[in-house]
């Protein structure tokens, strides 16, 4: 009887149906009502069981799925900490030239809040000896950059996204070079040398970056009344790490922390070489990885 048609929606959707069921399971077990006899009450028993062992599934199901979700991103990820924060989500690009956008449009404080949330307003996370182990062939975990005693004293490290956003930040203002030039430290203390080397450094990184990630999103075209060319439709759907979820992460496990505050910590040893130069000596030609050429 109610027991099945109590089942069905548990098993087949969200725990939000879940929820949606209790109230209505309440009203049965009120003692008031005259529909509380002996049937109705094993009828009850039977419904509580079921709606148990329902849950029971369900909760399994969903930790089951996002077991499965986490082994996936660890699998096709290289290692990070920041691995915890990574949640998939279906989003849909924004490619309209004409769209209203917070992060595009001509210089203004709002768009550079919008940037500096998720560039230079990111924290960077500590982290101890065993994570560096994982990740690098260390040169020497003496020479790493630390932070000072009074942010904990462990192993400063900054994730790639915020420095790519970074890189792109940087790019978008130098469209507007004018505006910027006085403002934006990276322009005002170095020569145009500098920064054209600084931006080509930045596209290289970008560059590895869609390459490594390469994206086999289809993206189709329309004839259009009245027009000669087709029309492109950048407005595709995507699976996509939820970005907040990442933000979130970086603020609840990192610190934010003035560049100046990074000083030698006592012990500290220098490297001979900057790291690229040591680790190109001892690469292997066969190791080289081509996105690094
Ligand atoms: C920047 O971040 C703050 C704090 O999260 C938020 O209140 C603000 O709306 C953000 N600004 C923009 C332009 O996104
Ligand atoms: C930038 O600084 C220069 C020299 O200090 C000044 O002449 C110029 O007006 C400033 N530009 C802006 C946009 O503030
Ligand atoms: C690192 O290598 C580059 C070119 O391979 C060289 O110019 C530089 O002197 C080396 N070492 C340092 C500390 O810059």
């Amino acid at each position: 009887m109610g027991s099945n048609t109590s089942l069905e929606p548990l098993l087949m959707e969200g725990d939000r149906e879940c929820d949606n069921s209790s109230p209505d399971f309440n009203e049965k077990n009120n003692p008031r009502s005259p529909f509380f006899t002996r049937k109705s009450l094993s009828v009850f028993i039977a419904n509580f069981l079921l709606l148990i062992l329902s849950v029971v599934i369900l909760v399994f199901a969903k930790f089951e799925s996002s077991r499965q979700s986490s082994l996936c991103t660890k699998e096709h990820s290289f290692y990070s900490p920041a691995l915890e924060g990574v949640k998939y989500e279906k989003v849909r690009f924004a490619g309209l030239p004409e769209l209203d956008s917070k992060w595009r449009g001509p210089p203004s404080s709002l768009l550079d809040e919008a940037w500096d949330n998720v560039t230079s307003k990111v924290p960077e996370i500590p982290v101890d000896e065993s994570v560096v182990h994982r990740t690098h062939n260390q040169l020497d975990i003496n020479s790493l950059t630390r932070f000072p005693p009074e942010f904990g004293g462990q192993i400063y490290s900054e994730v790639e996204w915020k420095h790519q956003l970074h890189c792109l930040n940087l790019m978008r203002k130098y469209i507007h070079f004018d505006y910027y030039k006085n403002t934006t430290s990276l322009f005002y203390a170095y020569s145009s040398d500098e920064i054209v080397n600084h931006l080509a450094h930045c596209i290289d990184m970008l560059r590895q970056s869609v390459m490594c990630n390469a994206d086999t999103g289809l993206i189709f075209s329309y004839w259009i009344e009245g027009h000669d060319h087709k029309h492109v439709d950048f407005n595709n759907e995507h699976v996509c790490r939820n970005f907040e979820s990442l933000l979130e992460y970086q603020q609840q496990n990192g610190h934010l922390i003035a560049q100046k505050l990074l000083v030698r910590h006592p012990g500290a040893v220098d490297l001979p070489d900057y790291p690229e130069n040591v680790t190109r000596l001892m690469m292997r030609p066969e190791e080289r990885n081509k996105y690094y050429l």
